[in-house]
């Protein structure tokens, strides 16, 4: 069994994701928002490159089915329901809607990685469900790849962290693993700040710059481990929570 840590979808290339279970982690904030949205009765979440995209789409639905989410530079993107803080995603707000995400790095990634034999959408509000379906996954032979969202094309501390944890966790007493240097490199970080994860966001450049644009409470959702214990599962063009529906 192979697993190996991605930093960024553009590092990926062609046969990087197909036939393997992929973790898509974008811990500030998209990965823990879908999760939140989702823990709050949010039918789906689909996620989308841009704005343009979402208003074209969401011309096609029932407006009161929907909900238009999204951020530009950690901002609410103008004229949409909701912005990307997992505060907003009451469940008040999104119970039974689909959400059209479209936020810088996240959305991307999990765009990039279509094509893969399962899409999770992983981050630390959902670590517990997420990792047992990846653990049963290599103990099933399945090859892994965890793609870090990453800020911008540059590489993201808490991303890794977070990537480090689940792959320490999953090859914990599992025969025959092979790795590659970026996911080692991700077990050595998270080694480094283990369960200070307030601390972790509060240096990394992502935390810092949501900080200073006034969204330090999104950190502290954002580290609250396994809060929202929900697994999204990412098929047919949206994510929907794994469920009876979707047992494997
Ligand atoms: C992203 O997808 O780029 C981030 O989630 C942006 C944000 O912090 O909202």
């Amino acid at each position: 069994m192979r697993l190996e840590v991605f930093f960024g979808h553009h590092q990926l290339a062609a046969g990087d994701v197909s036939g393997r279970v992929v973790a898509v982690i974008d811990v500030l904030r998209a990965s823990t928002t879908i999760a939140v949205a989702l823990a709050n009765g949010a039918r789906a979440v689909a996620p989308f490159d841009n704005s343009e995209d979402v208003v074209t789409r969401s011309k096609t639905l029932v407006r009161g089915e929907i909900r238009l989410a999204g951020e530009r530079r950690m901002h609410p993107i103008p004229g949409f329901d909701l912005g990307n803080s997992p505060r907003e995603f009451t469940r008040e707000a999104v119970e039974g809607k689909t959400i059209l995400l479209s936020t810088t790095n996240g959305t991307r990634a999990l765009l990039a990685v279509q094509g893969a034999r399962d899409v999770l959408v992983a981050s630390y509000v959902n670590f517990s469900p997420c990792l047992a379906m990846l653990r049963a996954a290599a103990r099933g032979g399945a090859d892994i790849a965890i793609v870090c969202a990453g800020s911008d094309r540059h590489f993201s501390l808490e991303d890794a962290a977070c990537a480090g944890r689940y792959t320490r966790h999953i090859t914990k007493r599992l025969a025959n693993v092979d790795v590659n240097d970026a996911a080692r490199a991700c077990m050595l970080v998270d080694g480094k700040y283990r369960d200070d994860l307030e601390y972790l966001f509060s240096i990394s450049s992502h935390g810092r710059a949501l900080a200073e644009a006034g969204y330090a409470e999104d950190l502290t959702i954002c580290a609250a481990v396994d809060e929202c214990p929900v697994v999204p599962i990412y098929a047919d063009r949206q994510i929907t929570k794994l469920g009876p529906e979707r047992e494997r």
